[in-house]
């Protein structure tokens, strides 16, 4: 058996099901350039049939991103296997999975279906993508909880239609490690044409065990892992591949596996997916959160700087964490920024850097040293904002505020194209300007946190504010930066504002 773990990543789409972590297609094109640069093999570009943005980002992402194979979800239905293949087809590696599931509680419940009807569905659609591409991938969906005679014969079956990877997902969180291991030691032991297809696992984590459970299934025979950049993805996320990726490498002694990933890219992947998305990494996430390679008690510190590998068992290089000791300022170059850039997950389009340096310089100018934080805000701000069509523009913010004086905001704001001017009171002056700011955009959203989380240097730093409102079904996030607080909450307000507008409109759009 190969000692080869092939990496699939879905942060493009399981990850994108996170609740507020929604992309659009420049933003998506962006993370999978970095995808390909650390080195996946597959990636999950997005679901073709779900919405016109989704077909969009499989399309291009099929087109412009050169090294991994390139796969649309689909449901098993006919339209949904065509679609992804009108978006793949000009992809040099394309992958169609389809999936539906096996488990009595979905079929009867959701699906409506026998097992006889959904055996017979998977196969004819299995066969549909392979009319269209080699490589198609099915997934038994809430296989964990399906009977293990019925999931074996629904694999055998898809096998013989054509499917090259069966893919068994652990839809809700449920298994446990020893019993996912077992449950795909049992796959290779009863499904008798397995040798046949590339055994692959997907883990949700509502138990916290997506990556344990993937783990034991890799030790029992899974041949492909289904992961996310920072764990992201439906409910309490999926299986985090920095983990998956890290735990292969340093435990190499006693696994004896490999994968493609170039870890030093780990980090800097991280950092552009949680920029992008808004989701912010706990700090004490193993491999790539703040504290994972900070060390505190004094005994730690001791052993450390006598010898690394007393409390270290990854370096911080190998993930891709550096001490970088660049300071950016007013004298830094092009070439600097784009240094620090790169390390930060961004390779820009010329007229992007070009865009993305001149605000640099012009904070540069007002502050002594510009920290990470401020250059992930301004390319939030200056470069990902492509296709994302404002309906609101901030034009000009004047507040007022004091001891003695009640917060007033003065707000212009472009509204569909139109100038519309008020004035409002408030609490303090953030909430003036958001007061304000709903009564001129006529929204009903409700603001459930609100966070300046980068404040990174003296009181001339860039502050970068991030809020996360809700309207109905929707929760999105915005984040604004600018070295007046006031501002920069303003701006994330309506950058919000705008993503709900823009998720509305996907919503309406989409068919599932
Ligand atoms: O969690 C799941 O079962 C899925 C399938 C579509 C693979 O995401
Ligand atoms: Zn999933």
């Amino acid at each position: 058996m190969s000692d080869k773990v092939k990496i699939f990543d879905t942060t493009l789409r399981d990850g994108e099901q996170s609740p507020g972590a929604s992309m659009n297609v420049e933003e998506k094109i962006i993370v999978a350039r970095q995808l390909a640069k650390l080195g996946v093999d597959i990636i999950e570009a997005g679901f073709a049939i779900s919405s016109p943005g989704d077909f969009e980002a499989v399309r291009r992402i099929g087109q412009e991103i050169e090294g991994p194979t390139i796969c649309s979800l689909s449901r098993a239905k006919p339209e949904d296997i065509d679609c992804s293949w009108e978006a793949l087809k000009g992809s040099p590696r394309p992958r169609i999975h389809t999936f539906i599931s096996t488990s009595d509680i979905h079929l009867k419940h959701q699906f409506r279906m026998t097992r006889e009807e959904a055996l017979k569905r998977a196969v004819e659609m299995v066969e549909r993508a392979r009319g269209y591409v080699e490589d198609v991938e099915f997934s038994p969906m809430d296989a964990s909880r399906s009977e293990e005679a019925y999931l074996y014969e629904v694999l055998e079956a898809v096998i013989d239609a054509g499917a090259t990877t069966v893919n068994i997902p652990d839809t809700v969180g449920y298994a446990l490690p020893e019993r996912f291991g077992a449950l795909i030691k049992g796959i290779k032991d009863n499904v008798p044409n397995i040798e046949k297809a590339v055994i692959s696992v997907h883990c949700h984590n509502d138990l916290g065990l997506a990556v344990a459970n993937s783990l034991f299934a890799v030790m029992n025979g899974a041949r492909q892992v289904e992961c996310t950049i920072n764990g992201i993805g439906e409910r309490a996320g999926n299986a985090s591949l920095e983990e998956i990726v890290m735990i292969l490498k340093t435990r190499k002694d006693l696994l004896g596996l490999d994968t493609s990933v170039v870890t030093e890219q780990i980090y800097p992947t991280s950092r552009l997916v949680s920029s992008i998305t808004g989701m912010m990494v706990q700090p004490n996430k193993a491999v790539i959160g703040d504290n994972a390679f900070a060390h505190e008690s004094g005994i730690h510190q001791d052993g450390l700087l006598k010898e690394k590998t007393t409390y270290e068992i990854m370096r911080p290089e190998s993930v891709g964490i550096t001490q970088s000791t660049l300071v950016l300022g007013k004298h830094s170059g092009r070439h600097a920024f784009r240094i620090r850039l790169h390390e930060l997950g961004y390779d820009l389009a010329p007229e992007d850097l070009n865009k993305a340096f001149i605000r640099f310089k012009e904070l540069a100018d007002k502050k002594k040293e510009v920290f990470d934080e401020d250059i992930e805000a301004i390319v939030q701000d200056e470069v990902l904002r492509f296709e994302m069509p404002d309906r609101f523009k901030l034009l000009s913010l004047n507040v007022k505020s004091g001891t003695e004086t009640q917060p007033t905001a003065e707000v212009e704001m472009e509204v569909d194209g139109t100038p519309v001017k008020d004035t409002g009171l408030g609490d303090g002056p953030v909430d003036a300007a958001f007061k304000t700011i709903t009564k001129i955009t006529g929204t009903k959203s409700v603001l459930l946190r609100y966070s300046v989380n980068a404040i990174t240097g003296g009181t001339d730093a860039l502050g970068e504010v991030t809020c996360r409102l809700e309207e109905g079904e929707h929760i999105v996030l915005g984040q604004g930066a600018h070295t007046d607080i006031i501002v920069a909450s303003a701006k994330a307000y309506i950058n919000a504002l705008n993503r709900l507008e823009y998720k509305k409109k996907v919503k309406r759009e989409r068919l599932v």
